[in-house]
């Protein structure tokens, strides 16, 4: 029989090749304007007005841009307002543009703007910008529909007086910049592609290619653990769970960091489900544990003299006939026995867990974990911070320092006794829900309730900027890349005796 011609079937894309790590950034750093290619120039309201090639209409307001022959001119605003906020954003949304319209192309700003929102700062900011516009997360589209990027190399060009530390920054920040691309992948990844075991083998490969060590366990291995938080989240799933730890060394270090991300492929909610609507935006509550996976890379490959641990608790929180239900009562890791009031309440279950596993294993200086924790927690800060908690002010202190360094925001919000009571349980030691108001701080303090006395530790809540409505500083919309840059300048401050 005759056969009609007709295209083959797309196949299903193959996860190894979704998970290809993402390409470093062509970028360099030359003397001077000039050559072939185009150019991208952001100039203040000031320097607009010693400007003769400019429409008449141009007036260098924050954003406003003029195609030119050579490429784009971008306001910058006034000089005398210019903060980095302001030039992120400005920045961040002309190199979308410049992506998809220019091939070559060289960015040129003046010296007071480096000046004004510090070299070093601006610097990082247009690397991890530029990053960002190159790498659309719309892999699973078909060919066509995909973003076109033009852009093949660029330029970065830097005044005289920052020529000599330029190189070394350009280079860290390109470190930074791919792993945070490769966050953003696995972050775009739904739950059907990235599971526990998808992103135990990214784990297995970036271990391998940093020279890590690997471990894993399956679900055999958390019961003979005893970890029965990550046990029970992910019971109802027909996906065994992964507590994935690694670790990296360093001759010289004289301080060990600890990372433990939240790694829910897929939040359903539960036995305790989540309404429909929306409900497929919890694929990123695995943003955690890319976080900590990331900026971990990010550690290891600039060779930073620390020694960090990072534990990733993977699961799947699904409603079945073998789920957790609500009234459970379990036993975690550390011995406590936990009410189940909420299955959706999950993240902090699984991350007691990896906590305990941390504490009982290692000597971390400072702890951190990070996680999609709370609705609560967007309800308070919006999109715009990572709630940062913490048993210790020097901890603290330590954040919000690398914070301001790297401008990834954090705000910190309270824990303690108060808190504690809202989760007395009256048949368990800890019930894993504290009523209707202050859900991010009970949630924090249920963290607490399992650190041990003198561990320095933070909580970092990104349920609001890890998975971003609209793009803000450089962070792309959904999956966003939020915490690589922060956690690779913590790791910076202890070497640096914090
Ligand atoms: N993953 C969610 C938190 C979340 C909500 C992240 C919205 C990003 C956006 C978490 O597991 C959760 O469901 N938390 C509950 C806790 C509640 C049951 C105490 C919440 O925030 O509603
Ligand atoms: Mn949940
Ligand atoms: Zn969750």
């Amino acid at each position: 029989m005759a056969q009609k011609k007709g295209k083959s079937p797309r196949k299903e894309p193959s996860i190894s090749k979704l998970l290809a790590y993402p390409a470093k950034l062509r970028c360099t750093i030359a003397g001077k304007a000039g050559g072939k290619g185009s150019r991208v120039q952001f100039v203040t309201q000031e320097e607009v007005k010693n400007m003769q090639e400019l429409p008449p209409f141009f007036t260098g307001e924050a954003g406003e841009t003029a195609t030119l022959q050579t490429g784009f001119v971008v306001g910058l605003g006034e000089l005398g307002k210019l903060d980095a906020e302001t030039f992120a954003d400005t920045v961040a949304a002309a190199l979308v543009k410049a992506a998809q319209k220019l091939e070559e192309y060289q960015i040129i700003i003046d010296r007071t703007v480096y000046d004004k929102v510090g070299f070093r700062t601006a610097l990082r900011l247009l690397v991890v910008a530029q990053s960002n516009a190159e790498y659309p997360s719309d892999f699973l589209k078909g060919d066509k529909g995909r973003k076109k990027i033009a852009v093949r190399k660029t330029e970065i060009v830097v005044p005289q007086s920052f020529a000599q530390v330029a190189e070394e920054i350009l280079d860290s920040a390109l470190v930074e910049a791919r792993h945070i691309n490769a966050m953003r992948q696995t972050q775009a990844l739904p739950g059907n592609y990235l599971t526990p075991q998808t992103m135990d083998e990214r784990a297995a490969a970036i271990a391998k290619q940093y020279r890590l060590t690997h471990k894993s366990f399956g679900r055999a291995e958390l019961v003979r653990m005893g970890a029965g938080g990550i046990l029970a989240v992910s019971a109802g799933s027909e996906r065994e769970p992964r507590l994935v730890v690694l670790e990296y060394r360093h001759p010289q270090a004289r301080k060990t960091l600890g990372l433990v991300g939240k790694g829910v492929t897929f939040d359903t909610g539960g036995i305790s489900l989540k309404p429909g609507a929306d409900m497929h935006e919890m694929k990123y509550d695995m943003s955690g544990s890319a976080m900590a996976l990331h900026a971990l890379a990010a550690i290891a490959e600039q060779k930073i003299p620390v020694n960090v641990v990072c534990a990733l608790a993977m699961v799947e929180n699904m409603p079945s006939g073998k789920a957790f239900k609500p009234g459970d009562v379990y036993t975690a890791l550390n011995g406590k026995t936990v009410e189940v009031q909420n299955t959706d309440a999950e993240g902090r279950l699984i991350l007691a867990d990896a906590l305990t596993y941390v504490q009982q294993n290692y000597k971390a200086d400072l702890l951190i974990d990070m996680a999609t924790l709370t609705g609560a927690c967007v309800v308070a800060l919006g999109d715009f911070y990572a709630g940062l908690f913490s048993n210790n002010a020097t901890a603290r202190a330590i954040v919000e320092k690398a914070a301001a360094e790297s401008r990834e925001p954090v705000w910190a919000l309270p824990i303690g006794p108060r808190y504690r009571e809202l989760l007395k349980s009256d048949i368990a030691d800890i019930n894993n829900i504290g009523g209707r108001y202050g859900g991010a701080c009970t949630a924090a303090e249920f963290l607490h309730a399992f650190i041990d006395d003198g561990q320095m530790w933070v909580h970092l809540d990104i349920a609001g900027v890890g998975m971003i409505k609209k793009p803000f500083s450089v962070y792309t919309a959904s999956g966003s890349g939020y915490g690589v840059r922060l956690l690779a300048e913590v790791a910076r401050q202890m070497v640096g005796g914090a």
